[in-house]
């Protein structure tokens, strides 16, 4: 129970064969993968196009500023302006959307107006460049703006244009001073056009966020689909696997060990799906676009942003060390903790009865206690990074205001810009605060992939490669020549064991306990493979013999009863398509009809996890029905009768002396009262034979079976007498 649960194998961090070996599973669902990764790309466009969308509305609808240039004033000065402040004026008064009104033109003020400070400076010294701010707006005579103009004239420059579809329009202009002196209503009028346009940048918006929301819903959709496909996928490999495991491969590995790898670790590996790989895909795009945006709307000031980024990177590098520590140990302790748990509540009875209660309270307080602590670290590192990186995107936002508000005020940037550069920062450094967490999810995904994959690489199964199909002819001919059986290598438990039953024959085996009795029976089903030797049935070579017509042929009755969950009907046919009658039958062979009739639904009635609610003298026989019902050409009976009583045992005997009647039979019992009949007794000892034959002529040998006889019956101790 030590290793139930392993906790030294969690040393990977990232191993790209494992990663490309989970990332295979994914193959059958392709589809499923593009559409994740459309719908991932639109999602992080939608973001990116939102701090861009805001900046066009502060700078181009709200702010509407103008750089005004007087043309008037350029054509008499212009010659003594330097060849550079010219080349400035020729580009930007040459532009689009550049709107002419009196001697004025007005060059509208977003983020590719740029203008060096030097070309300001003489630009403004010659008056080219107004000192002043103004408004200029274009409309027709039909709009509203139309007559707010007329009313005003005195404030206005205007100009006449035709436009290129034969009518009319006009250019407006005013100082903003004189604008913002207008009563509020007329002030609405005059701008009108901005004002739907910032309506139009709202809807934007909106569509925007729901576009977000539609392709978030569906990535996350989609990328759930997949992965829980591909769970479903690896639970029925695993299954599959486990299942036609030999039982040399499921005896050393506990059933709590590969119900883990079935459910737990299948499911870290869906976390790397979800959690890690998309939504790390998703936090690299979003980072790598804000930076771009960044760059693309003021390279000077993406620099200054990313002069804070370093520290983050080492600390996120440092806090990924401290994370990874923190996880072994958080993983560590609670596999104690569940190995614990499982073992002292398995055998909880034990606990109670020997009174272990206060002692299991004390070791199970200290390994709490150790997971508490893992627990706490693993937390400690989290809290620790979170604030940290949090402060630096604070840290980074306040430097983008100093230098943002500075760039603003020389109208390097425009404050369209210095905003959208705030959204964009924290956007970057949302994603980097839960990177921690999430390289300890990738940590697990590692960890359960890597085991879920050493299982499935295990190829330990029983070859089955036999091709004779023996169920037809089979007589049930028994033979075992020299047959050298180990569990563990060295520990020889058969040693050159031979013996044979004849068609039809009755065969007993006794031997004192650990002999080896039980043993005869899983090599026989080839539950186990033979070290050396051959064991035939009808003279055929077990091996040569497909597994399923060998099992067909020979079934045991287990010492060890499993029943499953489900109806007394459906454990005794396992599936199988039994005629009710023949299922009666085999329980009246066994003397399990009566107390089935006596069950509240009778071959109905329902058997809980492990059929805790009968006993295990019925438990026994309804497996012993089982068997019988299976009509195998050879049974083997191993204790089948042990938790029953003498009485019933009897008669069980005498039932089965019918079932019986013409199939090869192999009993062990430990009533030797029941075996006196046998045609052949084989007494074992210490994995070989030790005597063979009859009971008159084994009692008249007075070797180990006369022995064994005469301690059970000499001095009374079983109830039953000879
Ligand atoms: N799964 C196993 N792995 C290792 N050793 C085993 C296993 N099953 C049985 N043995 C060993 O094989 C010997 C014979 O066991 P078994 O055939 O079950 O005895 P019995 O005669 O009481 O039925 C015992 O000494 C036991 O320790
Ligand atoms: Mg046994």
């Amino acid at each position: 129970m030590a290793d139930y649960f392993e906790t030294d194998d969690v040393t990977r961090e990232y191993d790209s064969v494992l990663v490309k070996r989970i990332l295979s599973y994914l193959k059958p669902y392709r589809r499923l993968v593009f559409l994740t990764m459309a719908a991932l790309v639109v999602s992080t466009l939608g973001e990116l196009y939102i701090p861009i969308l805001q900046q066009r509305v502060i700078d181009e609808s709200i702010l509407a500023r103008f750089l005004t240039f007087n043309t008037a004033r350029y054509a008499q000065d212009g010659e003594a302006l330097s060849a550079h402040a010219r080349a400035a004026y020729d580009e930007l008064v040459s532009g689009a959307n550049v709107l002419f009104a009196g001697d004025l033109a007005f060059v509208p003020q977003n983020r590719h107006t740029l203008i060096t400070g030097s070309a300001e400076t003489e630009l403004k010294e010659r008056g080219v460049l107004e000192e002043n701010s103004w408004y200029a707006f274009s409309f027709t005579a039909d709009e509203p703006a139309a007559q707010a103009v007329q009313r005003r004239a005195d404030l206005f420059l205007t100009r006449e244009y035709a436009s290129k579809t034969g009518g009319t329009f006009f250019t407006a202009a005013i100082r903003t001073d004189d604008l913002y002196s207008l009563p509020a209503s007329e002030i609405t009028v005059i701008r009108g056009k901005d004002i739907s346009r910032i309506i139009r940048g709202g809807a934007l918006f909106l569509a925007a966020l729901l576009l977000i929301f539609l392709f978030t819903f569906s990535q996350t959709w989609t990328a759930n689909k997949m992965s829980q496909r591909v769970m479903k996928d690896m639970r029925l490999e695993l299954f599959k696997k486990t299942a036609s495991q030999s039982t040399a491969f499921l005896s050393r590995h506990p059933v709590g060990r590969i119900v883990t790898r079935l459910t737990g670790d299948v499911e870290t590996i869906n976390e790397f799906f979800t959690t890690v790989l998309v939504a790390f895909l998703k936090d690299l795009s979003v980072m790598a676009g804000s930076l771009i945006t960044l760059f693309i709307l003021s390279p000077k000031m993406a620099l200054a942003v990313i002069v804070t980024m370093p520290p983050v990177a080492a600390l996120t590098l440092y806090s990924r060390v401290k994370a990874r520590d923190a996880f072994r140990r958080q993983r560590t302790a609670s596999s104690k903790v569940y190995a614990y748990l499982a073992e002292r509540l398995a055998g909880i009875q034990v606990v109670q009865l020997f009174r272990g209660e206060r002692k299991s309270s004390g070791e199970f307080k200290e390994r709490n206690r150790e997971l508490l602590n893992a627990n706490l670290g693993e937390m400690y590192v989290f809290a620790v990074f979170r604030p940290v990186v949090e402060w630096f995107s604070t840290l980074t936002v306040a430097v983008v205001i100093v230098v943002g508000s500075k760039m603003v005020l020389s109208l390097s940037v425009s404050l369209g810009v210095l905003i959208a550069f705030i959204s964009l920062v924290q956007m970057f450094y949302a994603p980097v605060t839960d990177i921690a967490e999430k390289y300890t999810l990738l940590q697990s995904a590692m960890a359960g992939g890597e085991r879920v994959f050493k299982l499935l690489d295990t190829e330990e199964t029983i070859p089955d490669t036999g091709k004779i199909a023996a169920a037809p002819a089979v007589r049930g001919h028994i033979e075992f020549e020299n047959v050298r059986f180990s569990y563990v290598p060295g520990e020889e438990v058969l040693k050159g064991l031979s013996f044979s039953v004849k068609p039809g024959e009755m065969a007993a085996i006794v031997g004192y306990t650990g002999a080896g009795k039980t043993t005869i029976i899983n090599v026989l089903s080839r539950l186990w493979d033979i070290d050396s030797g051959v064991i035939k049935l009808d003279g055929v070579p077990v091996q040569n013999i497909a597994l399923e017509e060998l099992r067909r042929a020979v079934l045991p009755v287990l010492q060890d009863v499993f029943l499953f969950s489900g109806t007394v009907e459906e454990n005794i046919s396992l599936g199988l398509d039994i005629p009710t009658e023949e299922i009666v039958a085999a329980a009246q062979a066994v003397c399990a009809h009566d107390f089935i009739m006596r069950l509240p639904d009778g071959y109905k009635t329902m058997l809980s996890e492990g059929a805790a609610n009968i006993s295990s003298g019925q438990r026994q026989l309804i497996s012993f029905a089982r068997v019988i019902a299976h009509n195998p050409r050879v049974v083997v009976l191993d204790e089948a009768t042990s938790s029953v009583d003498t009485e019933t045992e009897h008669l069980i005997q005498m039932g089965l002396q019918r079932v019986l009647a013409g199939r090869t039979s192999i009993i062990i019992a430990h009533r030797l009262s029941t075996i006196k009949n046998a045609d052949r007794i084989l007494a074992l000892s210490a994995g070989s034979l030790a005597e063979e034959g009859r009971h008159d002529e084994l009692i008249a040998k007075n070797g180990l079976y006369a022995g064994l006889y005469k301690l059970q019956y000499a001095n009374g101790l079983s109830g039953n007498s000879p």
